[in-house]
């Protein structure tokens, strides 16, 4: 690598958002701040206040000129939660949040599931190789794009419709994302779930784009599974996944389920993408108001996140390095108190990045 590429800072725009959120993200910013320094490439950050302090007072969600400012001038994105009991309609993380993954055309939501110290998972039995698959989440349609409406609201009367939006387009390229990212990596099973059997024209559209996909990739054992079946399967046979690929909504819930199998929600990192584009990295919780403010947060999803960012902006070495730190701590138990440790979030943090000034 020349001097020159070597010394040009990767833009990073930051979006701490609501409770956890902050805190979660200031420890993320420390943990690269210090990988950055062992290899000697730059990171340039620059935070955004937006979420619902700044809404409360001012009506702010996303401005307008947020999308073009971020594809012009920034390398990705890393958002702590959106989400605070003093909005209770969520307007500003649907605008925020959901407006960035729409706008920006983010239609990969990568949920990894790895289990990183099998002492972590609630399944009995099992061990880090039973639980290593990625959910891959449509993350631009679906249920989420608002279409509908209430009518008659707060009568008896009232009829109140939410679309389910499912395009060629859009059906098309998450699964063929999945299927490239299978055969790219060398895994064989891909999962895709709907729920065809109920959903019938919107899931259909599903089912026929996944037949295409299959003949197109036969290296790849493709699978289907009903949702309902595929939350089952997932606590009781996980071994049986490489990739998952599924709906915006789905693919939501199954993340969840999937973190805990994996360790826990805090542990949960995520990748919002289009590839090549500038991008959002979050980890999967969101901004937990009823342990925010009281250091107690697991930072380690954020963390997680946040290399999953590195590595997309061309990062991996750092990236690696927190990933080793992060497996460091959890087989140390150098962890938050949700998981049975004693250190509270800026500890946890602290202690990732000691381990990578003293250890790397
Ligand atoms: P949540 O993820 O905030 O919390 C679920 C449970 O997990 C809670 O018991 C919480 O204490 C725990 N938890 C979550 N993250 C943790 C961490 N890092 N360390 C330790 N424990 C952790 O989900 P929720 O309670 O359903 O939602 C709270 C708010 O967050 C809502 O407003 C919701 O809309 C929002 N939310 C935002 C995002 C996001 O911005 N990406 C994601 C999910 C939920
Ligand atoms: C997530 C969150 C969001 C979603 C909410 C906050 C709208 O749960 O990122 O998983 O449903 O996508
Ligand atoms: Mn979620």
């Amino acid at each position: 690598m020349s001097d020159k590429s070597k010394n040009t800072a990767k833009r990073i725009a930051v979006i701490p958002g609501d409770g956890i959120g902050m805190e979660v993200i200031a420890e993320a910013v420390k943990v690269m701040k210090a990988v950055t320094k062992k290899t000697g490439r730059r990171l340039e950050f620059t935070d955004f206040d937006w979420g619902a302090d700044r809404y409360v007072k001012d009506g702010t969600t996303l401005p307008t000129d947020a999308v073009e400012m971020f594809q012009r001038d920034f390398d990705a994105i890393l958002l702590g939660a959106m989400g605070d009991p003093r909005v209770p309609s969520n307007v500003h993380a649907a605008d925020i949040l959901l407006g960035l993954r729409f706008k920006l055309d983010l239609y990969v939501n990568i949920r990894p599931c790895y289990l990183l110290d099998a002492r972590r998972t609630p399944l009995k039995d099992r061990t880090e190789k039973d639980i290593h698959f990625v959910v891959f989440r449509e993350n631009t349609e679906g249920l989420y794009v608002g279409a509908g409406g209430i009518f008659k609201k707060g009568t008896t009367d009232e009829i109140a419709l939410q679309e389910d939006v499912n395009t060629y387009k859009g059906v098309e390229r998450i699964l063929r994302y999945a299927f490239d990212y299978a055969r790219d990596k060398g895994l064989k099973r891909v999962c895709m779930s709907d729920k065809s059997n109920a959903l019938t024209f919107g899931h259909d559209l599903w089912q026929r784009l996944f037949k295409k996909m299959k003949a197109e990739y036969p290296e790849i054992e493709a699978s289907h599974q009903y949702i309902d079946n595929l939350l089952m399967q997932m606590v009781r046979d996980p071994s049986q996944f490489d990739v998952i690929v599924t709906g915006n909504l789905f693919g939501d819930i199954a993340s969840d389920l999937g973190a805990q199998l994996a360790g826990g929600l805090g542990l949960a990192p995520s990748a919002n993408i289009h590839p090549g584009k500038v991008s959002l990295f979050e980890p999967v919780h969101g901004s937990a108001p009823t342990i925010a403010g009281k250091n107690i947060a697991n930072p380690m999803g954020a963390v997680l996140a946040s290399a999953m960012m590195l590595d997309y902006v061309g990062y991996g070495e750092e990236a690696e390095m927190i990933a080793r730190a992060v497996n460091a701590a959890l087989r140390e138990g150098a962890v938050t108190t949700e998981l049975g440790g004693a250190l509270g979030t800026r500890e946890a943090g602290d202690w990732l990045v000691e381990w990578v000034e003293v250890i790397t």
